[in-house]
């Protein structure tokens, strides 16, 4: 029998909630002590503990290992899916990409899917280009994914989906772009030739990873909105570094730049709004 484990006291819900923010920059707010203490439970259950200041102490402590991954994997929220926010999608595909190509032709074009969850955003990004080649041309792409929690970047690399996941996906694509699983009906798994596109990676956004004026394109959507407006403002910068001038950054549809204190230019497209990074040279974008 497991011994009841009650609700995190206010005491013990701040020192974690600043345990979350020092590793993840996530900010929690009190009214989330119940949440927390549900995903903080399931991992005193595993290690058999039964107390919060034990579980506190091991994550703080030398013996923490593997813990410290299991910890982010409990904090963080990963919900996604595929054909999230469409519009974004097609943003992507029928305004920015035909840009892309004319403004960077012949280059391959680098993408970031920033917080990609189990995979989801970065799959669906090599889908969209793809079929934006019937439109602008043959292109080469190149497509990082990174995430702090190690369980979902190792599902995203396996690129295997059933159910919800997937169910928002346009059957045409669904058959062109996966092979439904033989052993598991229901399950679908990506195409390789799509899968070789990303290169997944777990990476702390707030962990400089030295790749200033990379990108040509950044999805970070859903991400920010757990991050305090100083650190939205700090991640907005570190994004804009990591933009070839000339690239786009794109953001969730509850997110906006507005307001903030941003080099980025606003760009209404016919899809949405997008933010870019205006050539250095300031050349009119038709010149
Ligand atoms: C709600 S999901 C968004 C997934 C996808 N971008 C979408 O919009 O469908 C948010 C993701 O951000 C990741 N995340 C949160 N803080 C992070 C950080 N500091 N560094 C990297 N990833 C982080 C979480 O692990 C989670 O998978």
């Amino acid at each position: 029998m497991y011994k009841e484990i009650e609700d995190l006291s206010e005491e013990q819900f701040a020192r974690f909630a600043k345990l979350v923010y020092d590793r993840t920059n996530i900010t929690l707010k009190e009214h989330k002590i119940t949440l927390l203490s549900n995903r903080l439970r399931k991992r005193l259950r595993a290690l058999e503990l039964d107390d919060f200041d034990d579980y506190y102490r091991l994550l703080t402590g030398d013996a923490a290992g593997d813990e410290q991954l299991h910890f982010l994997e409990a904090v963080t929220t990963n919900e996604t899916y595929f054909w999230r926010t469409t519009h974004n999608f097609d943003m992507l595909r029928e305004d920015i990409l035909p840009e892309l190509v004319k403004e960077f032709r012949g280059e391959k074009l680098q993408l970031w899917s920033a917080g990609c969850s189990s995979g989801e955003e970065p799959y669906n990004i090599a889908i969209e280009l793809t079929e934006g080649m019937k439109k602008s041309g043959v292109f080469s792409f190149q497509i990082l994914a990174t995430d702090i929690s190690r369980h979902v970047v190792e599902f995203a690399r396996a690129g295997r989906y059933s159910g919800r996941k997937i169910e928002k996906i346009p059957q045409p694509i669904l058959h062109r772009y996966f092979r439904p699983v033989a052993e598991r009906a229901g399950y679908f798994v990506v195409r390789d030739d799509i899968k070789e596109k990303i290169e997944f990676r777990l990476q702390n956004l707030f962990e400089e990873a030295g790749e200033a004026g990379r990108f040509h394109c950044i999805f970070c959507r859903n991400v920010m909105i757990y991050f305090d407006r100083k650190d939205q403002e700090q991640l907005v910068q570190r994004f804009f570094d990591a933009l070839r001038p000339g690239g786009f950054l794109i953001v969730g549809h509850s997110e906006s730049l507005f307001m903030m204190n941003t080099p980025f230019e606003f760009r209404h497209l016919p899809h949405g709004v997008a933010y870019f990074r205006p050539r250095s040279d300031g050349a009119p974008r038709d010149a």
